[in-house]
């Protein structure tokens, strides 16, 4: 017997994260970013040297990294990690790295025990589908490639970086959307009992509303 658990899936850059942190606020609720673990992950790698296509030492490294998620930070192996993991060059290695059997193998077992207890808001691309595949809410929340690189654009410039242009963007998150639903193991699917949200004409705050009002309905 364990607390609710709510899962939110979707592809890069349809704002689960901003959603899901907003979600756990609401409900009391405990946030789980697993992207961030795939991302800490990659970081490691690339660190590391290792050839991304060595999947027995990447194995090897993983099985030995302590990762750790707090509500505002993310650290590997005692390193904060929490700004590296949102470069350009991780973000364009992450699908590499999230493809492998053994990568997976490892931070799905690492999600279900942080979960065990539920009383969270997971959000990734398998959570629905595969991590947790009993939660009690589950959401799909998508947008247009066209929406997303047009929030992706606007997040860059409020941060002050330098601007990509939207047509390279669209391209970044195509090829990042093929890779995660392409792959083998676990790739991106709405699960069967998932709710779909399409977000291009709502705002956060309305996404947010919804799937609260989702929860305090079904849970
Ligand atoms: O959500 P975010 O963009 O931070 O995820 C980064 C990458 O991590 C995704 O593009 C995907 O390759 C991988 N990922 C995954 N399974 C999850 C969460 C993220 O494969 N549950």
């Amino acid at each position: 017997d364990r607390a609710p658990i709510v899962a939110i899936d979707g592809p890069a850059g349809a704002g689960k994260s901003t959603v899901a942190r907003q979600v756990a606020r609401a409900l009391g609720l405990l946030y789980l970013d697993t992207g961030a673990m795939y991302r800490a992950v990659t970081w490691l790698v690339l660190q590391s040297g290792l050839a991304l296509d060595d999947e027995v030492g990447i194995a090897e490294l993983v099985s030995r990294a302590s990762i750790d998620l707090t509500p505002t930070e993310v650290w590997i192996n005692e390193q904060n990690v929490t700004q590296a993991i949102r470069s350009i060059e991780v973000t364009s290695r992450v699908s590499a790295i999230s493809a492998q059997r053994a990568v997976r193998r490892e931070l799905v077992k690492q999600q279900q025990q942080w979960g065990n207890k539920g009383g969270i808001v997971a959000e990734g691309r398998d959570i629905g589908t595969h991590v947790f595949p009993n939660a009690e809410l589950k959401i799909f929340l998508t947008a247009s490639v066209q929406e997303r690189a047009r929030r992706r654009q606007q997040d860059f410039s409020v941060q002050g970086e330098q601007s990509v242009s939207l047509q390279q963007l669209e391209r970044d998150i195509s090829e990042r959307d093929r890779a995660d639903s392409n792959r083998s193991i676990s790739p991106l699917r709405k699960a069967p009992d998932a709710i779909e949200i399409q977000s291009d004409r709502l705002s956060i705050a309305e996404v947010t509303e919804r799937i609260v009002n989702l929860y305090q309905q079904k849970v």
